[in-house]
């Protein structure tokens, strides 16, 4: 027999004993991660309860740190495949930094102002797809610039569907669309043989950057580089190549002028250059001036290559045009001109890996 007092001592603790069960549960619950693998009829074995109360593991995203660019490999390019993704893009993780990888660094540049569009993976991009990411801020893709696919043509060409990226080629083969206009086109402050503001006088902004330091640093060496020709709308080529054509022949006019759509000065990633030694004009004695032969030496530190090398017209399907400067980024440029090989020659190699 119990008494009264022992009685209610025995309903609270069994109450107590009951209320302890229950918040042990509830917590549980808050602090497990969800599990599929795991039954609830499945024997809980030590390692089990481990894992069971520790925070569950987060996955660190560390953006890559080094220039990356078109044709690289690797985990890095899967680790900035998934900050893409992690700011709106729907890209496939291949592991390899190809068209589409390309496409959405552009499209991300051109969406952000302090940004210069190149389709190379830069510091400055890096730095700004981590402040968007701690943030947690995502974007709209395709705003800056709508995804497209190469497109062919029936007469074997084709028309690029990025003309923003730096490593575009543009020749006989691969056109630039008709109405391609570069929204970032900038008056570079380089000196020009005249004074009037021509559209000719433009450049893609960085490309004009990288031509500015060029020609301080060309200055600084007692040299006399002049501007000669830069962008050139697609108009404007349609109406210089007819008056080669009937100068010449069409033959012989595409040998040294693009068609229109084909030539690089669409693209406002390419100045002819000159000096006074050759009158300011556009010859090939202009490659054996003391600024010519700087420039096949130095062009390249700044991102600059010969687009139409001596020796190489087969590949180029033009002359050789010391002028011709055509802005592919630093990397690009100093394998280009150090193994002394064509734009073309170079992005087969890369791309074919
Ligand atoms: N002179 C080069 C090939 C052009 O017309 O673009
Ligand atoms: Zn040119």
């Amino acid at each position: 027999m119990i008494n009264i007092k022992g009685f209610y001592i025995l309903i609270i603790s069994c109450f107590l004993l009951f209320l302890t069960a229950c918040s042990q549960n509830t917590d549980r619950g808050i602090e497990k991660a969800p599990s599929d693998s795991i039954s609830e009829n499945e024997p809980i074995d030590e390692q089990d309860t481990e894992t069971e109360v520790e925070e569950p593991i987060r996955e660190e995203l560390v953006l890559p740190s080094q220039e990356l660019q078109k044709g690289d490999q690797g985990k890095d390019i899967l680790a900035l495949q998934k900050a893409l993704t992690k700011i709106g893009y729907e890209i496939t993780s291949t592991e390899i930094y190809d068209q589409e990888l390309v496409w959405a660094i552009t499209d991300f540049q051109l969406q952000s102002k302090e940004l210069l569009a190149s389709g190379i993976y830069d510091k400055e991009t890096s730095s700004a797809l981590e402040s968007l990411i701690e943030q947690e801020l995502t974007i709209t893709p395709g705003e800056g610039l709508k995804f497209k696919q190469d497109e062919f043509l029936d007469d074997d060409t084709v028309v690029i569907g990025n003309p923003y990226d730096v490593l575009a080629l543009v020749n006989k083969q691969h056109a630039l669309p008709k109405d391609y206009v570069p929204s970032d086109l900038i008056f570079p402050d380089v000196r020009f043989p005249f004074v009037e503001e021509l559209p000719k006088k433009q450049m893609r902004e960085v490309a004009a950057n990288a031509l500015e330091k060029l020609f301080a640093d060309a200055e600084q060496e007692n040299l006399d580089l002049y501007a000669q020709s830069g962008y050139r709308s697609y108009e404007r080529q349609d109406v210089l190549f007819a008056s080669y054509v009937s100068n010449h022949g069409e033959e012989e006019a595409n040998i040294f002028s693009a068609r229109p759509g084909e030539s690089e000065h669409q693209s406002g990633l390419t100045m002819d250059v000159t000096s006074p030694h050759v009158n300011n004009t556009l010859v090939v004695e202009f490659g054996e001036t003391k600024e010519g032969i700087w420039l096949e030496e130095h062009a390249p530190e700044y991102g600059f290559i010969i687009r139409y090398p001596k020796g190489k017209e087969d590949i180029t399907g033009y002359q050789y045009e010391p002028w011709h400067l055509r802005y592919v980024g630093v990397k690009a440029a100093t394998e280009i001109m150090e193994r002394g090989i064509t734009l073309e020659e170079y992005l087969d190699e890369i791309l074919a890996n």
